[in-house]
């Protein structure tokens, strides 16, 4: 280990090219309160930084303190999510915003084991938020820290492995800067440095070669630029190609109405309004080769009975039945991929005379201007627009 890099070196390295290269500007930086760097960071998993900007203040405006967000309704919290996918973060948020009221009085705890058995936040993200909030040196391990430390120290064998996990956390560790209060900066260093300068496509030692403007400040020590090995490290998992599915979704109209149900809390899309739906048949190998066709037609009584697992509720439907909205074009095959799963979904539209009453908590009438503010799905957002039945984003934004 001689040539790399050791503790003060990396550090103060790190801290200069955050200085001049850093992100600035972004309005969950040099926070201190610990709800709202919370909210940052959850947000800033799987979502990009350009959506943040726009979601987050208005995240902040409508839940300001952790005992507005753990007094709001469910539904509020997973509207206001909206859009955002991973639905679980908004679950958690809103669990771990009542944790916090009721175990610790409404006030964030300070110690890292305290802040990792809350709602939804893991080990790095305990870290961030006792690192920003409350000075401690305590490590951050996301993917990018991940991708930055196994190229750094040319760490082998997969990031996902325990192995390889425990020899990271190990180093972030060690890494750490010795001055607690610097902690803010470093650990804000390392998460810019990782999706902006290391990243898993475009490292900046591989893109600006001959330019002496921006040249790695890890470049002479990196294990992994030394040895050519930068896009072979970290060792990625090979993965397997996702199952697909396909299912039947019902648009059920009524005056100016659409009859949604609310998924069961555990599983996809847990708590959310979505479409009645024909359970999802997974799709062959031999029939995904193709993606599935648009059925031309359809026997709404069968897929009702099968949808409503009930034959009165279909008859009640088909009582009502006026017609089937015009033939489906295009959009009406919609394909939804989520991280471990495809769901191909085909809706159709049909319009009652008037609602019917359905037995059951879980199925309600919304008025169709009240669609846009629920928290729905994303496929199932899509598929309400491609229907024409809420505006467009883009468009509306125009
Ligand atoms: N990703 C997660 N946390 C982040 C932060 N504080 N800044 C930028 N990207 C992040």
């Amino acid at each position: 280990m001689s040539k790399t890099l050791n503790q003060d070196q990396f550090a103060a390295a790190l801290l200069c090219w955050h200085q001049q290269d850093g992100r600035t500007g972004l309005p969950w930086q040099n926070l201190h309160d610990p709800y709202a760097i919370w909210i940052s960071e959850i947000m800033l998993q799987q979502t990009q930084v350009t959506t943040v900007l726009e979601r987050y203040p208005r995240l902040m405006q409508r839940f300001p303190t952790v005992q507005a967000l753990a007094a709001a309704p469910l539904d509020d919290v997973l509207a206001e999510w909206s859009g955002l996918g991973y639905y679980s973060r908004a679950r958690n948020l809103h669990a771990c915003a009542k944790q916090i009221v009721r175990e610790y009085g409404g006030r964030f705890p300070q110690e890292l084991t305290q802040l990792e058995s809350l709602a939804g936040i893991g080990r790095s993200t305990a870290g961030a938020i006792a690192a920003f909030a409350f000075n401690l040196r305590t490590p951050i391990l996301d993917a990018n820290v991940k991708r930055v430390l196994a190229r750094l120290f040319g760490i082998k064998g997969p990031v996902q492995s325990k192995t390889v996990s425990d020899q990271l956390w190990q180093l972030a560790q060690t890494l750490l800067p010795q001055e607690a209060k610097l902690m803010p900066r470093y650990t804000q260093a390392l998460m810019d440095f990782g999706a902006t300068w290391c990243t898993a496509r475009q490292p900046i030692c591989l893109s600006h070669q001959n330019s002496l403007v921006k040249k790695c400040p890890f470049e002479n020590r990196c294990i992994a630029k030394q040895s050519n090995q930068v896009m072979a490290l970290p060792e990625k998992v090979v993965k397997t190609k996702s199952p697909e599915f396909d299912c039947e979704m019902l648009i059920i109209q009524a005056q100016e109405q659409i009859l949604l149900q609310r998924r069961p809390t555990e599983g996809i899309w847990g708590g959310l309004w979505s479409l009645p739906e024909s359970s999802w048949q997974k799709i062959t190998l031999d029939s995904f080769v193709q993606p599935p066709k648009i059925k031309k037609s359809f026997s709404a009584k069968k897929l009702l009975q099968m949808i409503f697992a009930s034959d009165q509720v279909a008859e009640k439907v088909v009582d009502q039945f006026i017609k089937l909205s015009d033939k489906p074009t295009r959009g009406l095959l919609l394909k939804h991929v989520f991280t471990h799963r495809v769901l191909w979904i085909q809706s159709w539209r049909i319009q009652l005379n008037k609602p019917i009453s359905i037995a059951g908590t879980d199925y309600a009438w919304f008025k169709l201007n009240e669609l846009d503010t629920l928290g729905l799905p994303q496929a199932i957002r899509l598929i309400f627009r491609e229907w024409n039945l809420i505006p467009d984003a883009d468009k509306a934004n125009e």
